[in-house]
């Protein structure tokens, strides 16, 4: 497929079919992801491949933290974000709600859906040695890019799961993950489910004069 059609195709999956991915598969879709490049080639990533049964129990875990802990998904800031920041957040709920049963509550569904990674059959959990400083995580980053475009080309779906972050005591103790390493980001992998009216939503971007500087 081109790649400007995969780029403007692609959009997170949060309902998935549980049609299993056979591990070549997954396989190939981290080689091709760990093709991207890296500061002087350290490929700092790492990744603990969750599937099937196990990948339940994980979620059961997660939500059972989430809501003892009452977590919910958000930006992440350390300080009050300007309106044009709160304004994007608010334009994804816009563009996810109308699919959603009149019932679901957004956040409810983002929440639960996250710590289930929406059904997916494999979670990747990305990690990175905290020898490494915080500059690694952009490389990270690009591993993550090229996952979710790589994923898209080979009919699979993806949507990034940052809000396990949250929960990093609890994935470290259940996939046995040492202290030397931090959780970066988690991934939900898997076929998106055709039936399911979430994956139709479509997410905006801002027009590229709000971002950009010419000098
Ligand atoms: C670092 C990162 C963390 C994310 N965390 C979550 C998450 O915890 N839950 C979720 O439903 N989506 C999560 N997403 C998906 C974003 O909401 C999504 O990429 C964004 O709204 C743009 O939509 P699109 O991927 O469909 O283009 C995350 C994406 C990124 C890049």
């Amino acid at each position: 497929m081109e790649l400007e059609k995969i780029i403007t195709e692609r959009h997170s999956t949060r309902a998935f079919s549980d049609k299993p991915v056979p591990r070549e598969t997954v396989e190939k879709l981290l080689s091709l992801s760990t093709r991207c490049p890296s500061a002087i080639n350290i490929q700092p990533w790492e990744f603990t491949v969750v599937m099937g049964e196990e990948r339940r129990r994980l979620s059961r875990i997660l939500v059972k933290a989430m809501r003892e802990r009452n977590i919910s998904c958000g930006p992440g800031a350390v300080r009050r974000l300007a309106e044009r920041f709160m304004d994007r957040q608010r334009k994804l709920m816009d563009s996810i709600a109308p699919f959603l049963e009149e019932e679901t509550a957004f956040q409810d569904f983002i929440n639960e859906g996250s710590c289930n990674f929406y059904g997916a059959p494999v979670a990747i959990i990305v990690t990175i040695d905290t020898a490494f400083s915080k500059s690694r995580l952009v490389d990270v980053g690009i591993a993550l890019g090229y996952m979710v475009l790589a994923a898209h080309d080979m009919g699979l779906g993806t949507c990034p799961i940052g809000l396990i972050n949250a929960f990093e005591d609890e994935i470290r103790e259940a996939l046995n993950i040492s202290e030397e390493k931090e959780v970066v980001i988690g991934i939900a992998v898997g076929y998106a489910d055709p039936d399911a009216k979430v994956n139709r939503a479509c997410s905006s971007r801002a027009p590229i004069h709000e971002v950009v500087r010419f000098y």
